[in-house]
C-alpha cells in the first residue's frame, strides 16, 4: 500500500495520492483512509473516473449509506439518478440544465448556504462524497470551514454558555431563510424540526466542534430571535477566512469529507451550463442529543 495523505490547507483537508478509489480496496487502504479523514475531515482526491457503481461500492467501505427518502422534493418519478446516489447537479431527468423556475433547482439553492449535510435528520450523516462529473465553466467551488478550529477560537464564557444547547433543525428554516415558505402537508410532515446539540465531540479525535448549519432555525428553551442572533454570530464566526478551504473543481475529483466536524456550501454558477455532481452519504450511527462519548481523551 502506497497512500499518502498531504495537508493542504493550513488548519484542516488532506491531498490524498497512491490509491484508486474504484477498485475494491484493502484493509490498510480503507484504515488509512478513515485515519485520514479523523484527522484533516475533508480528504481530496484527484483523477478518480468513477462510476455510480464504483462511487456506491467506495462509500461503503465506511459504512452504509443513508437512506435518501425526506432529503428533498424531487418526486421518485424525476429522478435521474438510481437509489443510493444524491443528485446535486443542475440537471433534470432529460440531462437539460433545470429551468430558472423550476421547483427543484429553487430548493437546491440552499447548497449556497453554510450547512452540514442531512442535519435535518434524526440521526445526520457522517461523510459525504462528491464526485465531479462534469465540472460547470464558471463558478461552482465548494468551501469547507472547519467546526473543530471554530470551536478552539471560542472564548472560555461563549463555550460555557453553549455547552449543553440543543438545536432545532429543519429543511423548512434553510429553505425558509431563501424565501421559501410555501409547503404542501406532506412536506411539512417530512420536514418537521429535529433537535442536534450544538456541540459534538469526535467519537474518534475527542476532538470538539460546533454543530452549526442552515437547517438550524431555533435553541431549545430560548428565544426564536436570541436564538437565531446566536446561531448568526457562531456561524459568522466559524466561516471566517481562516477556517475556509476553496476546492476548485477538476473533472474527476473526488472530495470526502465528515459532516460531523464541517460546513459546507457551493458558490454561484452558470446554471445555463451542467455542472454534473453526484454525492453518495454515509449514515451516521445516533442521534447527537445522546451523545457517545469519546474514546481517546485527546
Ligand atoms: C452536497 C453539496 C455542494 C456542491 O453535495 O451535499 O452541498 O458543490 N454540494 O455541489
Ligand atoms: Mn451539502
Amino acid at each position: 500500500m502506497n497512500v499518502s495523505i498531504r495537508q493542504i490547507h493550513p488548519v484542516f483537508v488532506g491531498e490524498v495520492s497512491g490509491i484508486d478509489i474504484s477498485r475494491r480496496l484493502s484493509r490498510d487502504e480503507i484504515a488509512a483512509v478513515e485515519a485520514g479523514m479523523d484527522r484533516y475531515a475533508v480528504l481530496v482526491f484527484h483523477d478518480q473516473k468513477l462510476t455510480d457503481e464504483q462511487q456506491m461500492a467506495f462509500s461503503r467501505n465506511f459504512g452504509p449509506l443513508e437512506d435518501a427518502r425526506g432529503g428533498n422534493i424531487t418526486r421518485p418519478e424525476d429522478k435521474r439518478l438510481q437509489v443510493g446516489m444524491n443528485d446535486v447537479s443542475n440537471l433534470g431527468k432529460d440531462g437539460r440544465p433545470l429551468d430558472r423556475e423550476s421547483r427543484v433547482r429553487l430548493f437546491n439553492l440552499g447548497n449556497m448556504l453554510w450547512h452540514s449535510d442531512s442535519s435535518f435528520r434524526p440521526i445526520p450523516a457522517k461523510y459525504s462524497l462528491l464526485s465531479a462529473r462534469v465540472v460547470n465553466p464558471v463558478g461552482g467551488n465548494t468551501e469547507f470551514a472547519d467546526m473543530r478550529a471554530a470551536y478552539d477560537a471560542l472564548d472560555a464564557d461563549t463555550k460555557a454558555l453553549i455547552e449543553d444547547l440543543v438545536c432545532e433543525h429543519s429543511l423548512m428554516y434553510s429553505r425558509g431563510s431563501l424565501g421559501m415558505l410555501d409547503y404542501s402537508e406532506e412536506e411539512r410532515a417530512m420536514f418537521r424540526p429535529v433537535r442536534q446539540r450544538l456541540v459534538r465531540t469526535h467519537p474518534v479525535s475527542g476532538r470538539r466542534s460546533l454543530y452549526l448549519s442552515s437547517h438550524a432555525g431555533g435553541i431549545v428553551g430560548m428565544p426564536m430571535p436570541e436564538a437565531r442572533i446566536l446561531l448568526r454570530e457562531l456561524t459568522e464566526h466559524a466561516t471566517q477566512p481562516g477556517f475556509v478551504y476553496v476546492h476548485r473543481w477538476r473533472p474527476s475529483d473526488f472530495v470526502m469529507w465528515d459532516n460531523r466536524q464541517m460546513m459546507h456550501r457551493v458558490r454561484r454558477y452558470d446554471e445555463s451550463q451542467p455542472r454534473d455532481m453526484r454525492r453518495t452519504t454515509v449514515a451516521g450511527d445516533a442521534p447527537t442529543t445522546v451523545q457517545v462519548q469519546a474514546v481517546s481523551s485527546a
